[in-house]
């Protein structure tokens, strides 16, 4: 019975790690943020797991002692009594010293985190949209200001302040491996900050529904040596690259002459509408569509060819092209590296 049980455990368990692909993000932290967060999950998990064991064995023994046989089963037992109010006496007062230590240490874990960023190296502003991240780099410099979306870069090892916004309605901004989660309010802005300790690409998740395509909200972090980061950001400040082929020059064309202009931005070219992902560099991003789907030649044609049967409700239409006008335009995009 009890061999059956266990198995039938084991499998579940299995079953759940095999859905998940692998162990949960989040306690597999990558930078002091998540650190302290994992930290503090298993304390928790620990101590509660303890006091439900404690409880569960008591349980078993009242269970197990308990007597019927008895003459007289309301009569008075003042040496029992007295055993236990001393027993609930102990375990109220063990309740007590359980909780303020739990929140002793999640006020420490808060001051840790709020440590974290004192001292950023770098200050971004992501504004959340439905459904989609726009990332801007602060600069006191007006020009080195930098708009991108969905994808971060950030120098390895250094704190990033990111100060969250929304245009809409609440977000929430999750990347489990680097920090906890920070709400993203529309009118107000609130901070969090993120810190990786080894490069990598670490994968963010909006973490509040917020309508049809909560699911596909997605970022990617990708933490970069100091070098690596910088070469970066100076590529991304740069213009749009002046298209080489004939096919990539129709293709901006076709992007100039369509109501992509109206939403999108690309600099270097007449278009600057804002309400839509910044797009000078797409072809150097790994995704598409807030995460949705792997930045490649045929993801891109199929999502402007029919981007609602991708994401469902997003903002983005379809525009009539034909087939050279589809091709041309895709083939542009990606020569924006
Ligand atoms: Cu944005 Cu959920």
């Amino acid at each position: 019975m009890t061999a059956r049980l266990l198995r039938s455990v084991a499998m579940a368990g299995a079953a759940l790690l095999a859905g998940c692909g692998e162990w949960p993000a989040a306690l597999t932290p990558m930078g002091e943020g998540g650190d302290r967060i994992a930290r503090l999950f298993w304390l928790f998990t620990i101590v509660c797991a303890v006091v439900w064991l404690l409880v569960v064995l008591a349980l078993a023994i009242a269970i197990a002692r308990h007597r019927v046989d008895r003459a007289d089963p309301l009569a008075e037992e003042p040496r029992r009594d007295r055993a236990a109010r001393r027993v609930v006496g102990a375990c109220l007062a063990a309740t007590g010293v359980i909780l303020i230590v739990l929140t002793g240490f999640s006020w420490w874990t808060g001051k840790g985190l709020a440590a974290l960023g004192e001292r950023p190296a770098l200050t971004l502003r992501v504004t959340a949209s439905q459904w989609w991240w726009q990332v801007q780099y602060e600069d006191d410099q007006p020009n080195r200001v930098l708009t991108t979306a969905n994808e971060i870069h950030i120098p390895v090892g250094e704190p990033v302040q990111i100060k969250l916004e929304a245009n809409d309605v609440i977000h929430s901004f999750w990347v489990p491996r680097l920090s906890g989660k920070e709400d993203l309010i529309p009118g107000r802005q609130n901070v969090i900050t993120i810190k990786a300790d080894a490069p990598g690409r670490y994968r963010g998740q909006c973490a509040e529904f917020c309508g049809l395509q909560h699911a596909k909200m997605a970022l990617l972090v990708v933490a970069e040596p100091r070098p690596a980061f910088d070469a970066w950001r100076e590529a991304q400040l740069a213009p749009a690259a002046e298209p080489q082929e004939a096919e990539a020059r129709r293709g901006r064309d076709v992007f100039l002459s369509k109501p992509c202009v109206m939403c999108h931005q690309i600099r270097g070219t007449p278009s600057g509408g804002r309400v839509a992902p910044e797009l000078t560099h797409i072809g150097s991003r790994e995704t598409l569509a807030a995460g949705t789907l792997p930045l490649t030649r045929g993801s891109l044609a199929a999502w402007i060819a029919d981007p609602q049967a991708i994401k469902p409700g997003s903002n983005m239409p379809r525009v009539d092209l034909d087939a050279d006008e589809l091709n041309a335009l895709v083939a542009y995009l990606e020569s924006l590296k």
